[in-house]
């Protein structure tokens, strides 16, 4: 590993910790209690959606009760203040009857409707309760099984929104960019908030004429706004079905290159905030895209999504990247870091399409993602990193701890980069090469929630012998494993 692709990782591991802990700080000081999944009902008879998904990290993200499809989303980003004025479709099937459900959303709403029906609604913090009319009063509004549609109008600024602990918000002179994991989305839009509800989006944005606004997905429209004379509108379309963290909006001046190559449509979004010698040199580097998306196919299999891209702001990140459905965004020191490219697009697969069905299953995301750049990124060795990790941190402590099955959201981030991948050599060691690579490939052509238990009943089905052992040694022990065949530890 190369000392710029440490020193991203290290960056990335550092501020994400720290955003971290100020996130619990903030739940733990605002207290945020662990809400029940199920549903309940209220003494006027009312059924309700649980409060959150009962994340065991972040309990109150989300709510229970239904799934989304869909999420149209028309924001007006030309209005004086810096506000957003939006209004937003979700599309859900209910899981369980409903009279009240929750979504996530910090800005202000002003109006509420279920299937086209005005519902009340109430807000804290970044919790939208809705209670829907009944038709019939002696029914749920919602039947289980049923599809619905919620209409929210709002409006409000996202910078003096505070999402807790979590930056998400980043403003250079006129432009700014939301963007962050694990929450960000709620700053501009209403969103069942977690990983495990994954759906298609539509994100429509009118700007100023000659303002560009970039978000997640394909860009399928850009021009004059055919509803207000003097504005531009950019429509977004995400068309396979993805988890909210990987979504961002960015408004402001940018340098746009689209075109078409192995049979998909590519946006390269660059801000001119950049010195031209910096533009030029983040496009060259965005150009690469297409090519690193082959090599990482000949391991995962098919590309998942329609179209293709990278955004590089002006804004310094807290992060190097982030793994945005077919528009990953790059963080401008960023530029020129192959393995950062080759990660965010492996995250295409991991992460966005396999996705996480709760956030301590982060080995899923970020170590599958790391094995698949230690395969495909030039100069890099998976055998080579896999013993200067192992043999070399042979007495830190530090690098085997925590177990990786339950790292806790404050070290969340922290060995899923290193020890992660390292594991997953070991897995490809004690498999071998003709099982282990059919394997990895079928997992990442895999769509919707897994577990990290999931993963672990994947890799066992497909070999004759019995990892319970090997799996428990490298992911619930806070310990090296000893260097035996059976850990997938070659002798030295
Ligand atoms: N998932 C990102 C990646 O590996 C890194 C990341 C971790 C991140 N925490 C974040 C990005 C918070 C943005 C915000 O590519
Ligand atoms: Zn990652």
């Amino acid at each position: 590993m190369s000392l710029t692709q440490r020193f991203w990782l290290v960056l990335t591991a550092v501020l994400v910790v720290t955003v971290l802990v100020l996130a619990t700080l903030g739940d733990r000081l605002s207290g945020v209690r662990t809400p029940s999944p199920a549903s309940t009902t209220t003494p006027d008879g009312l059924v309700r959606g649980a409060p959150g998904m009962g994340d065991p990290y972040l309990p109150e993200a989300g709510g229970g009760g239904y799934d989304v499809q869909h999420y149209d989303v028309t924001v007006d980003a030309t209005l004086l203040a810096r506000e957003l004025r939006g209004s937003a479709t979700v599309t859900a099937v209910a899981r369980q009857d409903l009279d009240e459900f929750h979504l996530d959303l910090l800005l202000r709403v002003g109006r509420v409707s279920v299937n086209g029906v005005p519902a009340r609604f109430t807000q804290s913090r970044d919790d939208l309760a809705i209670t829907a009319t009944r038709t019939d009063p002696g029914r749920p509004a919602i039947a289980s099984g049923a599809a619905f549609t919620v209409a929210v109008d709002y409006e409000g600024s996202p910078e003096g929104a505070s999402l807790p602990g979590t930056p998400a918000y980043y403003r250079t002179g006129e432009d700014f960019l939301i963007a962050g994991e694990p929450r960000a989305a709620s700053l501009w839009f209403p969103v069942n908030d977690h990983p495990r509800d994954a759906a298609t989006m539509r994100f429509a944005v009118r700007v100023p004429r000659g303002v560009e606004a970039i978000c997640a997905g394909r860009l399928t429209g850009r021009g004059p706004d055919p509803d207000h004379p003097g504005a531009d509108r950019w429509v977004w379309q995400v068309d396979a079905p993805t988890v909210s963290y990987a979504t961002f909006l960015a408004v402001g001046q940018y340098r746009v290159e689209q075109g078409r190559t192995d049979g998909r449509p590519f946006v390269y979004s660059v801000s001119t905030r950049l010195t031209a010698a910096e533009q030029t040199r983040a496009l060259r580097w965005l150009r690469k895209t297409p090519a690193a998306i082959r090599k990482l196919e000949t391991h995962l299999g098919p590309y998942p999504f329609s179209g293709m891209g990278g955004f590089v702001p002006s804004a310094e990140l807290n992060w190097g990247g982030l793994e945005v459905a077919m528009n990953p965004v790059y963080d401008p020191r960023a530029v020129g870091t192959e393995s950062l490219l080759n990660h965010e697009l492996a995250h295409m697969w991991f992460g966005d399409t396999v996705t996480l069905a709760e956030w301590n299953d982060m080995f899923n995301n970020e170590s599958l993602t790391s094995y698949a750049e230690w395969l495909v990124t030039t100069g890099s060795s998976p055998a080579v990193n896999f013993d200067e990790y192992y043999f070399g941190s042979a007495r830190s402590d530090r690098f085997w701890r925590p177990a990786l099955s339950d790292p806790g959201l404050n070290e969340l981030f922290v060995r899923v980069y290193d020890r992660g991948p390292t594991v997953v050599h070991a897995l490809r060691n004690r498999m071998g090469d003709s099982t282990f690579f059919p394997f990895f490939r079928s997992w990442a052509q895999q769509h919707g929630p897994r577990s990290l238990e999931d993963f672990r009943r994947a890799a066992d089905e497909a070999t004759p012998e019995d990892l319970t052992g090997f799996f428990a040694e490298w992911l619930d022990q806070t310990d090296r494993p000893e260097p035996t065949a059976e850990n997938g530890v070659p002798k030295r």
